[in-house]
């Protein structure tokens, strides 16, 4: 269980550490990082040669485009098409336009969507509870730890028993850490006795939520909002991206600034179809999507950052800056939930992390 830090002003403690997962270099700006993706764009594939039909790949996803998966989406969709001389056009379908958060994930499988970038907790849904490691609360105590799960070896074999569903795993997206949103102010454990709290279809979401005397309530992303508009929910959490794109600000009059939890993505891809493109065209596409990757990660800081200052002018929603004291007694109603979760987690999958931590 990580001691985490307390930022003055109540800001994430990860905010200024992250250099986002997937290798964005610390102190590689961003006006750098796109330096670099530009010229590496100048070794793009030749031209498909004219009149020729472009492979299509579609991309779904359930948030909105101004997020960090958004952005990551559309710029991997623009980078697809230069790494590959137009001979892939990737269609990006956001806001669960074409699936939702459950039938992007079969919809994968059956081949009726080639791309999705869905959440680590919605992994569970695949028969992969391990996948639920980065829902424990408090696990992570800055983007090295991070990094060392999703760049190491834990990482490697997390997407290796993909293969067997039909899946490849691509890459690593970060969005952030999540804060705590409801109708009443959220100041200790306590305060969410009996409070219904909408959280993504994670076990150890459940288990969160149960720990803090709440009542947990699975819904699809996109069904978010209008429960908490109608009181189906009085709660949930997020990273600020997603809380402030989804407008849950304009319902949501408390928060607290927690960043008690981890919320990132695997981009993963339809197996059959990942080994059916040309090589040329599947490196081409490799290439898109590390420089998307690179720049998706680097961003995600400065949008959750952006999202939070955006809600905050709005006055909507009071944001609660935690204080060390409100934070511990958070850590530890929720240290009973990595023991309680450990042996779904895979059993060894966190001692192993916790070894690789050096804890
Ligand atoms: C959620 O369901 O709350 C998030 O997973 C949505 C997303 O994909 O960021």
């Amino acid at each position: 269980m990580a001691s985490g830090h307390q930022m003055p002003d109540g800001s994430s403690p990860f905010a200024a550490a992250r250099p986002g997962p997937h290798g964005a270099r610390p102190g590689l700006g961003r006006r750098q990082a796109l330096g670099l993706g530009l010229a590496a764009l100048s070794l793009a594939a030749p031209r498909i040669a004219r009149g020729a039909t472009p492979v299509r790949l579609r991309f779904s996803h359930v948030v909105a485009p101004d997020t960090p998966k958004g952005q990551g989406a559309a710029t991997f969709a623009r980078l697809a098409q230069e790494e590959t001389g137009g001979a892939v056009a990737v269609e990006v379908y956001p806001n669960s336009t074409l699936y939702k958060d459950r039938e992007e994930l079969e919809a994968l499988q059956l081949g009726a969507v080639d791309m999705i970038a869905p959440s680590l907790a919605k992994f569970g849904q695949l028969g992969l509870p391990e996948f639920e490691i980065f829902d424990l609360p408090y696990l992570f105590d800055g983007a090295a730890e991070l990094d060392l799960l999703t760049q190491g070896a834990l990482g490697a074999e997390l997407f290796g028993k993909l293969e067997a569903r039909g899946i490849t795993g691509l890459a690593w997206w970060d969005n952030g850490f999540k804060i705590m949103s409801a109708n009443r102010p959220l100041i200790l454990p306590e305060d969410f006795r009996g409070l219904k709290m909408r959280i993504q279809s994670s076990r150890v979401l459940d288990a969160q939520m149960l720990a803090l005397g709440a009542e947990p309530v699975p819904l699809p992303f996109s069904e978010t909002f209008r429960a908490l508009q109608t009181g189906v929910a009085d709660g949930t959490e997020n990273p600020p991206s997603n809380m402030f794109t989804q407008h849950m600000h304009r319902v949501q009059p408390h928060a607290t600034l927690s960043y008690h939890g981890y919320l990132g993505y695997a981009v993963i891809v339809n197996r059959a179809f990942w080994q059916g493109l040309d090589k040329a065209h599947r490196a081409g596409l490799e290439r898109a999507l590390a420089q998307a990757s690179t720049q998706a990660n680097a961003m995600a800081r400065a949008g959750n950052a952006d999202a939070l200052a955006a809600m905050q002018a709005s006055g909507a929603t009071r944001f609660h800056p935690q204080s060390p004291t409100e934070r511990q007694a958070w850590i530890a109603a929720l240290a009973p939930v990595h023991r309680a979760l450990a042996e779904r987690l895979g059993g060894d999958l966190l001692a192993r992390l916790d070894r690789a931590l050096g804890r």
